[in-house]
């Protein structure tokens, strides 16, 4: 048991900075003090996705700037900090460095020790920051930009991979068919917006491996339909992709976002009916997709499964998620926290290789 450890976390594993102060509460879940993020999508946007270099520049930029906003927010002090988390992958090498090299230079002054933090538990651990906390056992359909699993989560850092894409992750099919309707990057939102004015039922795109009798995805085969389908429409109408009739992108869209959501909602209940557990949890950018929300409330509702979700705003990357997994792992003794400051991060890392220490 951990009483009144401040936890200052990092997050900078792609193009986003989010900085955050976590404090423990004996058994109580950690409460969170305050946060600040910094988005780089704007800037990317003029690129059409993140530009390695650029985000580790401007992680560098915002990243002192957010620690003083959240410290004067939550009123308090560095000095005050017990222990100092960040993302230690996966993600960009040179963005992870960033996060890493920051959080152990504070921690080596202010000699306090230092938590690497896997970001998909940063993810899989937000619900608990929410209103509606679930309770472990459960499972997790963690739905990124950059993964798509279903994992069986028994308590902090015991985590076992049920299923996961085998190609390209939901976030990014949503990424790259929102790109070749001519939408600004991220896409997965702007082709929700899009999709909401379509009739999905206008074209018909395959649903990869919904029945493959296993918990793997595969989405790599969906974004070509949608591509063969889009290049067919504009071949047809003399004119390309992006310049279709509104009404037609906006169905294309609402059939992209049906194939996936079905999918998805059909492997999250194969993997509850596999393990017999009651409850799941969505967590990653595309648990914040309305569509998934109602159709996954609907299926879940029928199955007596409860649902839970991150507050919307932490759906996408943050920094309270990284500062909330390193304080439950220190209070639930899954990790201590290290007083070495060699900031290796971990581009590629899954999550199932995190053991108890
Ligand atoms: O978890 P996240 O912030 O970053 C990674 O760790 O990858 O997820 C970002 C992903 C992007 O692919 C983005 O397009 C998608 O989440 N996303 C959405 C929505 N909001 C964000 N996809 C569908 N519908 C949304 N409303
Ligand atoms: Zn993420």
């Amino acid at each position: 048991m951990t009483n009144g450890l401040l936890v200052l976390g990092y997050e900078s594993s792609c193009d986003e900075t989010g900085v955050a102060l976590v404090l423990t509460r004996g058994d109580d879940l950690p409460l969170l003090l305050a946060h600040a993020l910094h988005s780089q999508i704007e800037m990317h946007q003029a690129y059409g996705g993140v530009v390695p270099e650029l985000a580790s520049r401007d992680h560098i930029r915002r990243v002192l700037p957010l620690t003083q906003q959240v410290l004067s927010e939550a009123g308090r002090v560095l000095a005050e900090v017990d222990v100092v988390a960040f993302t230690r992958g996966p993600g960009l090498a040179g963005a992870l460095l960033v996060g890493s090299g920051v959080a152990c230079a504070l921690a080596a002054a202010l000699r306090r020790p230092v938590l690497g933090v896997h970001h998909l538990e940063g993810h899989l651990l937000s619900p608990f920051l929410s209103a509606d906390p679930p309770e472990f056992p459960f499972v997790a359909l963690l739905v990124s930009g950059g993964h798509t699993q279903l994992m069986r989560v028994d308590g902090v850092g015991r985590y076992a991979l049920l299923g996961e894409t085998i190609d390209d992750a939901a976030g990014e099919a949503f990424d790259k068919s929102a790109k070749l309707l001519g939408l600004p990057y991220p896409g997965g939102a702007a082709l929700a917006r899009l999709a909401e004015r379509g009739n999905p039922a206008a074209f018909s795109l395959p649903r990869p491996l919904l029945r493959s009798g296993n918990l793997d995805f595969s989405f790599a085969g969906l974004k070509t339909a949608v591509m063969l389908q889009a290049r067919k429409l504009a071949h047809g109408s003399n004119c390309a992709v992006e310049a279709l009739p509104a009404d037609v992108l906006a169905d294309l869209a609402a059939a992209t976002q049906a194939a996936i959501v079905e999918v998805l909602v059909k492997k999250a209940l194969a993997a509850l009916a596999q393990t017999g557990l009651g409850r799941l949890v969505v967590a990653g950018g595309v648990g914040a997709n309305q569509k998934l929300r109602v159709q996954l409330g609907d299926a879940c509702a029928r199955a007596r499964v409860r649902v839970h979700y991150p507050e919307l705003q932490l759906c996408t990357d943050n920094g309270a998620m990284i500062a909330m997994a390193a304080a439950m792992r220190l209070q639930s003794g899954a990790q201590a926290a290290s007083a070495e400051y060699a900031f290796d991060v971990r581009p590629r890392w899954p999550l199932d290789d995190l053991k108890i220490s």
